[in-house]
């Protein structure tokens, strides 16, 4: 079976808590014998959907930019992974940006990948990320794939806390590994 991950860095912190619970994830998967890949979102270009529809017609999203080989990884990847910080009750503008280009992938080509999402946030609840959660699980389901949750880290600042809290990096680690064992 082919067993690729493919996890989206929302945050546009290098190395932030973000990244650092990706990469706790993409270890897990890793150490149950998954291909990973780990794309910053924030250094390619991807431009805003336009609501023109053309991709419905012609099969081709109109904007030529570094969705079109993302696409192609996509499809290839058996599993994703979505990690966002929050950014006022949402995911950062980077992660809804890539997700809006999704309407130009047929549902049928995504129909049955596995989809996990990571969460960091400065409150100190993860009431805060409710509506961020949600959201990627609707989405995620809207395109016929399933959801298998979201680790979800309150707490979170400055780059570097999230190394602080090993109970957040070993749920990413787990979760990782489940989302392909
Ligand atoms: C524009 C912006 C909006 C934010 N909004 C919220 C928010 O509504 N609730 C919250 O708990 N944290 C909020 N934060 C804090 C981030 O979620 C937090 O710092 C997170 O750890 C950043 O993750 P990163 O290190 O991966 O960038 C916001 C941060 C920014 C820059």
């Amino acid at each position: 079976m082919n067993m690729k991950v493919l996890a989206f860095v929302g945050s546009p912190r290098k190395g932030g808590n973000t990244e650092t619970l990706i990469d706790e994830a993409l270890r897990g998967a890793k150490d149950v014998g998954a291909a990973i890949e780990k794309i910053r979102l924030s250094e390619l270009t991807i431009k805003p959907c336009l609501g023109c529809f053309e991709c419905l017609e012609k099969g081709q999203c109109i904007h030529r930019d570094d969705f079109d080989a993302l696409r192609g990884k996509m499809l290839a990847a058996s599993h994703w992974i979505l990690g966002t910080p929050v950014y006022f009750f949402a995911p950062s503008g980077q992660l809804k940006t890539f997700i809006d280009r999704w309407i130009s992938i047929p549902r049928d080509l995504t129909e049955g990948k596995k989809v996990m999402g990571l969460i960091a946030l400065e409150d100190t609840t993860t009431e805060t990320a409710r509506t961020t959660a949600e959201m990627l699980d609707l989405t995620v389901r809207e395109r016929r794939m399933t959801f298998t949750g979201a680790v979800v880290a309150p707490h979170l600042l400055n780059v570097g806390d999230a190394q602080m809290h090993p109970e957040y990096l070993e749920a990413a680690y787990s979760a990782g590994r489940d989302l392909v064992a």
